[in-house]
């Protein structure tokens, strides 16, 4: 059985087979989809929008609920490389334009180093000397938070400490009925005042 798919705007269009990745029938299209991971669903740049046989294709797999929003994917984006056409019928698909997509941490570390790379001497210090800044702030940020978490647990542990005295306390005040230890007043009459 085949199946009849068409990439939007441009209308390149063709017969593929059951079984073909969306990525493999652009490919076959003539669309080229940018695939930066190669396919190992750990990027989203070959996210497609289905406009139309989302019922034709494969359920999603974990790579695309952990790279596509659930905006995404209630836009109807699927990553190609990871969407098999699984029954026979029509499928209009439109590529999702570059800009859309969610920049990868890959991505901004590469941005980052060639900004850095096209910088003066003097921008270059200046970057430097902020980066320091950041860096310190942080660094004092995570001591203060070390030092009140074991602030809180050695006061933790005080609180604890004295409220198992005063349930001792309180244990040893309820009467033996009520399963408590307080010792009946032996051969001594109590007065008690009306
Ligand atoms: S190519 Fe990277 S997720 Fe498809």
């Amino acid at each position: 059985m085949s199946v009849n798919v068409e990439f939007a705007p441009e209308g390149q269009h063709g017969v593929v087979a059951e079984g073909t990745y969306l990525w493999d029938a652009a490919k076959r299209l003539g669309v080229r989809l940018p695939a930066e991971c190669e396919g190992r669903g750990e990027c989203d740049a070959c996210a497609v929008v289905v406009k139309e046989g989302a019922t034709l294709l494969s359920s999603l797999t974990n790579a695309e609920r952990a790279r596509l929003s659930p905006e995404r994917l209630a836009s109807g984006q699927r990553l190609a490389c990871q969407a098999k056409v699984e029954r026979a019928g029509t499928l209009v698909l439109q590529p999702v334009p570059q800009p859309e997509r969610e920049q990868t941490t890959e991505e901004t570390t590469k941005d980052i180093r060639t900004d850095f790379r096209d910088m003066t001497l003097q921008q270059k210090f200046a970057t430097l000397a902020e980066l320091e800044i950041i860096a310190a702030a942080q660094t004092f940020r995570a001591i203060s938070d070390l030092s009140l978490r074991a602030l809180g647990k050695g006061l933790d542990a005080v609180v604890g400490a004295g409220r198992a005295r005063a349930h001792r306390q309180r244990a040893s005040h309820r009467p033996p009925e009520h399963g408590g230890s307080a010792r009946k007043s032996e051969g001594k009459k109590t007065t008690t005042t009306p």
